[in-house]
C-alpha cells in the first residue's frame, strides 16, 4: 500500500487489499493518457482568450475550500440542493429501487448522506462508488461514511470523469444511478456537455438512472454575490489553482500578481470566473516545460458556471437517450434536480 504524497494527491495506485467494504483504485497513474501530463493546461493557457480545466481546483487544499464555500451565507446551491434531497430522498429511492450509486466529484459525499438514508431507510443494499480527482478528499470521506453506514460498501476511484466512466467495475447489483449534483455539469460548455453526457449514456445499461442537480436561471445580483463571497473564500479558491499548478508541474506562478474577478455573462446564461493578471510578466513550467507570457489585464478563464432552464435541460437528456422521469426544485425555484432513465435508442412507435 502506498500513502498520499504530502502535497494531497497522488499517481501511485492506491489499494486497500482487505477487498470489503472499501476499496480505492487510482486511475491517475497512467503515463499513456494525456490525463496529468499537463497538455490540457498547455492547450488552456496557449489560447487567446486563456483558461484552464476546473478540475484543476480540487486539489487537497481546493477541496477544503470548496467546502467552506459550500458553508457560505451568499452561496446557495449546496444549502438548496441539500434541502431538495432532503425532502424527496424517499421518493427518488422508491422510483430507482435498490441500485449501485456512482457518483462523479463525489467530495465531502456529504449529500450523498441523504440518499443513503433514503436507501437504507428501505433496506436495500448499499453501494457505493465516489469518484473524485482528490484522492485525499475521496479518502477521508470513504472512512467517515463507513463509521456512519455499517453496511455499505464502498469501491472508489480517483480519477477524471472521462477514465473513471470507462474504468467502471462491473456492477454488483441489476441497476445502477449515476449522480451528478451540485451543478458541476455548470462547469461543460455546450460540445464539453455533449460528450460527456455521451459517456454516460455509454456507461449506463437501459434501465440505469441519471440523477442530475442544475443551477437555475435567476436575478444576477443573487448570482454574483454567490462567487464574489464578502469573505473571499472564492477569491481564495480561484487563486489556489496557480499554486496547485506550481506543485504539480512544478511552475513559478506568483499568486499575488492576479485577482480574483467573477461576473454573470447573462448572454451565455453562465458564471465565469477569471484571474486577472496586475502586471506584464512570464511563467513556467518546468514539468511540461512550458512557458507563458502574460500582458497586464489580461484573464485566464479559470472556470464557467452554466445556470440552466429545467424544460430545456429535460429537452436535452432526451436527445441523449435520457427520459426524464422526475423533477424536483426548492420552493423559490433556485435549483433543480432531476431523474432520468436510459432509454431504448429507438422510440417504439406503435404502428396502430
Ligand atoms: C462545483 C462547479 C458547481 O460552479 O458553483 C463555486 C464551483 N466555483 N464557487 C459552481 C464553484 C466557485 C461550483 N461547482
Amino acid at each position: 500500500m502506498s500513502f498520499l504524497s504530502q502535497t494531497g494527491d497522488t499517481n501511485s495506485l492506491e489499494q486497500f487489499s482487505q477487498a470489503k467494504p472499501l476499496q480505492i483504485d487510482c486511475l491517475l497513474d497512467n503515463a499513456i493518457e494525456a490525463i496529468d501530463d499537463g497538455k490540457d493546461v498547455i492547450m488552456g493557457l496557449s489560447k487567446s482568450q486563456k483558461s484552464l480545466p476546473p478540475r484543476y481546483f480540487y486539489d487537497s487544499r481546493g477541496s477544503q475550500l470548496f467546502e467552506q464555500i459550500c458553508q457560505l451565507p451568499e452561496y446557495y446551491p449546496t444549502r438548496t440542493e441539500a434541502e431538495i434531497l432532503k425532502q424527496y430522498a424517499p421518493e427518488i429511492a422508491q422510483l430507482t429501487g435498490a441500485c449501485e450509486l456512482i457518483e462523479l466529484g463525489s467530495g465531502s459525499s456529504t449529500k450523498t448522506r441523504l440518499l443513503l438514508d433514503a436507501y437504507q431507510g428501505l433496506n436495500y443494499p448499499l453501494e457505493y462508488c465516489p469518484i473524485d480527482v482528490s484522492g485525499s478528499m475521496l479518502k477521508e470521506s470513504a472512512y467517515q461514511l463507513l463509521a456512519d453506514y455499517p453496511r455499505l460498501h464502498i469501491h472508489g476511484l480517483v480519477g477524471t470523469y472521462d477514465r473513471a466512466l470507462t474504468n467502471l467495475r462491473p456492477s454488483v447489483l441489476p441497476r445502477k444511478m449515476v449522480l451528478f449534483l451540485g451543478s458541476t455539469i455548470g462547469n461543460f460548455n455546450p460540445k464539453e456537455c455533449d460528450r460527456f453526457l455521451t459517456q454516460i449514456v455509454t456507461a449506463l445499461d437501459e434501465g440505469d438512472y441519471f440523477l442530475l442537480g442544475i443551477d437555475l436561471q435567476k436575478p444576477k445580483q443573487i448570482l454574483e454575490a454567490a462567487y464574489n463571497d464578502s469573505q473571499g473564500v472564492t477569491a481564495a479558491f480561484n487563486l489556489n489553482i496557480l499554486q496547485h499548478l506550481n506543485w504539480r508541474f512544478q511552475g513559478n506562478f506568483e499568486p499575488t500578481l492576479f485577482t480574483h474577478q467573477a461576473f454573470y455573462n447573462s448572454t451565455q446564461a453562465q458564471i465565469e470566473m477569471h484571474l486577472a493578471c496586475q502586471k506584464a510578466h512570464s511563467v513556467i513550467l518546468d514539468a511540461p516545460d512550458f512557458r507563458v507570457n502574460f500582458e497586464p489585464e489580461e484573464t485566464i478563464l479559470t472556470e464557467i458556471s452554466r445556470k440552466f432552464d429545467l424544460h430545456q435541460m429535460q429537452d436535452y437528456l432526451l436527445a441523449h437517450q435520457l427520459k426524464t422521469l422526475q423533477v424536483w426544485t426548492d420552493s423559490q425555484r433556485w435549483f433543480g434536480v432531476l431523474l432520468s432513465q436510459k432509454q431504448q435508442h429507438k422510440q417504439i412507435i406503435n404502428p396502430n
